[in-house]
């Protein structure tokens, strides 16, 4: 890893195990992700995630939601805790609350979320479970930027997965983050490297508005 190239100072905000989370750290370890993690952030105290952030000497802190009254107290201590640390890129990675308006405003095109579909398709939560009660025969994984609209901001990139004979949700899920892992660790590139910007309500990369077909693979 060289000291010597200008690194983008990211924070991580996750709720659970954290695997996309261990993901970017690999990336910028292994393959020279050019980010600094400046610091992990979760809602729950007992995330795994937490554990995999101090295992990599990343500072490890805990928002917890329960102990504020309302979404608007909690998004505002988050934002303080969060700002503390200047990050030029705020990754959602398995970040399960529904963050209010004045949050995402304040990181406006600055704030990246990673979802376990093909959106627009099975916004919200059970996605693999949706999708194979719906019968579809692709599936997959999307990275966005985030907006106010729930799952709904403009798509950055896709991976598609094929829905296999015997899926279940369990099986879908562990594809699914397979390929989240790859996929994260490139968009978050892409914005360090300034290619990924949000312009008018669109993503743009290298000047062009993203093209998903050109993105995606089946596997
Ligand atoms: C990921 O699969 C991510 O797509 C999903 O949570 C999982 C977190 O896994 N995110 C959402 O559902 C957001 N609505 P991880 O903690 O192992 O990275």
């Amino acid at each position: 890893m060289s000291d010597s190239i200008q690194r983008v100072s990211i924070v991580v905000l996750i709720s659970g195990n954290g695997t996309n989370l261990q993901a970017i750290i690999d990336a910028v370890a292994t393959a020279d992700l050019p980010v600094d993690i400046r610091a992990v952030i979760s809602n729950k105290p007992e995330a795994y995630g937490l554990e995999r952030a101090r295992r990599a000497a990343i500072p490890a802190l805990v928002v917890d939601h329960r102990r504020y009254p309302d979404r608007a107290a909690f998004d505002a201590a988050l934002q303080t805790a969060i700002d503390q640390y200047q990050p030029r890129l705020v990754v959602l990675a398995g970040f399960m609350r529904i963050l209010t308006p004045e949050f995402v405003a304040h990181y406006h095109g600055r704030l990246l979320n990673i979802h376990p579909s093909l959106l627009p398709a099975f916004r919200g939560l059970d996605t693999h479970k949706r999708a194979l009660e719906a019968g579809v025969k692709e599936h997959g994984v999307s990275i966005h930027f985030v907006t106010a609209e729930l799952d709904g901001g403009p798509l950055v990139a896709q991976q598609k997965i094929a829905v296999l004979p015997g899926d279940d949700a369990l099986s879908l899920a562990a594809r699914a983050q397979q390929a989240e892992h790859i996929l994260y660790p490139q968009v978050i590139r892409w914005f360090a490297e300034g290619r990924l910007i949000l312009q008018a309500n669109r993503a743009m990369l290298d000047g062009e508005p993203v093209r998903l077909s050109h993105q995606t693979t089946s596997g």
